[in-house]
């Protein structure tokens, strides 16, 4: 159980929370790079409580600013894109891709007064096909280099999951509670096995579960009766590594959360693939009708893996409120990343880089999440399986 204020510091991500600043020393994946296109150039996003416009100059150049001008406050979303920038829809105040202000052109022909006005903007990067922002302090660290994004001896698929209407550290917390995946799941991920009862579902498959910490996030292991050992970690502090993949939460503000999967699909016999241009995407389709209502005015499908996550984390709450809770011991692992996460929190109040943060070119090295065992896993076989035809189309 945790008290209201500790409730608030490890969720909320708005500028200013201890959350939301952690969140800031990590590079963000924002949009599908293939999002911005001649005809639509530019697109609001919203990310840790702040609204922003992603768009590309005729030069080609992407920025991500503030959405309201720092005028009188039009959404920039729906400016002319030119080669120098963006221009106001209202009164026309150009930005360039950092936020300069260029030119307020309803002001005298001498005018220096654009000069004086400071937009805010963050750096755009692209990066396996989205684009990515670092919202945090400058000089900004580099995007680490997680086997799942940088092996080139296969081929990356993006998801973009549908919207998750709650706050992003209730998916975090879930990935560091195995005990679900044997009873929420038993349904959708046991292969059509019918368990003793559905109280307990495959419960009984498990022999034990354990947590350590590695240097970016947190490792789960189950061990089964049968001797299979399954683990895969959280990778601090906003992303699962599960089967083969990567699965990005980013939050959009308190209660509302942005899932960017990506996927690894190995060549067979480890043949390198050469730069192929950005992986191709599919936006998984809702989970939920209406698709934008929340709960208890929805409804959730329940015939996949990741619909019945969505309900458990949406009808904890948009924001769930941790002081009524019951801990058992099958959550210590949540205990265990709350407790990282202060910790966490601490460093970066005290000006320290927080977990997982890469900076030194040297030790910019390809980072081992243990894909390779994951790859070989029962779960991520039957992923594979798509893929593996879908590989030869191009994926
Ligand atoms: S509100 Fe943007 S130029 Fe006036
Ligand atoms: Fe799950």
């Amino acid at each position: 159980m945790l008290s209201r204020e500790e409730n608030e510091t490890l969720t909320r991500v708005g500028p200013g929370t201890p959350a939301g600043e952690l969140l800031r020393r990590y590079w963000l994946p924002v949009a599908v790079a293939g999002e911005l296109t001649e005809k639509n150039p530019a697109k609001l996003v919203r990310i840790l409580g702040e609204d922003l416009v992603l768009f590309r100059d005729l030069k080609g150049r992407v920025g991500l600013i503030a959405d309201r001008c720092s005028h009188r406050g039009a959404s920039l979303s729906y400016g002319r894109v030119e080669e120098r920038g963006i221009a106001c829809p209202y009164h026309g105040w150009l930005y360039d891709v950092e936020g300069s202000c260029l030119e307020c052109p309803a002001e005298p022909a001498q005018s220096r007064f654009h000069l004086t006005v400071k937009h805010k903007g963050y750096p755009a990067q692209k990066f396996i096909g989205l684009y990515w922002t670092h919202m945090g302090p400058k000089p900004a660290p580099l995007i680490p280099k997680y086997d799942v994004w940088a092996r080139r001896d296969g081929r990356r698929k993006i998801f973009i999951q549908p919207q998750l209407d709650c706050n992003w550290f209730q998916a975090m917390e879930n990935s560091v509670d195995p005990a679900h995946l044997q009873i929420l799941h038993q349904n959708t991920a046991m292969k059509g096995r019918t368990p003793v009862n559905t109280t307990r579902g495959f419960t009984d498959d498990i022999e034990q579960f354990e947590f350590y910490e590695s240097a970016y996030g947190i490792m789960k292991k189950r061990t089964y009766k049968s001797g299979i050992v399954d683990e895969h970690p959280l990778i601090f502090p906003n992303i699962l590594r599960q089967g083969n993949g990567t699965q990005i939460r980013v939050p959009m503000d308190d209660t509302h959360t942005k899932i960017f999967i990506v996927r690894f699909f190995p060549t067979e016999g480890g043949r390198i693939v050469e730069e192929e241009g950005d992986p191709p995407v599919e936006y998984v389709k809702a989970y939920k009708d209406p698709p934008d209502a929340v709960h208890p005015f929805t409804h959730f499908r329940m015939d996949e893996v990741q619909a019945q996550d969505h309900m458990a984390w949406e009808t904890q709450g948009p924001l769930a409120d941790r002081t009524h809770e019951r801990l058992a011991t099958s959550d210590r692992g949540v205990v265990m990343l709350r407790e990282i996460m202060k910790r966490e929190i601490a460093k970066v109040q005290q000006g320290l880089d927080p977990l997982g943060i890469v900076r030194d070119a040297a030790q910019d090295k390809m980072i081992d999440t243990k894909l390779e065992e994951s790859l070989h896993g029962p779960e991520t076989q039957h992923q594979l399986r798509i893929p593996s035809r879908e590989a030869r189309a191009g994926v």
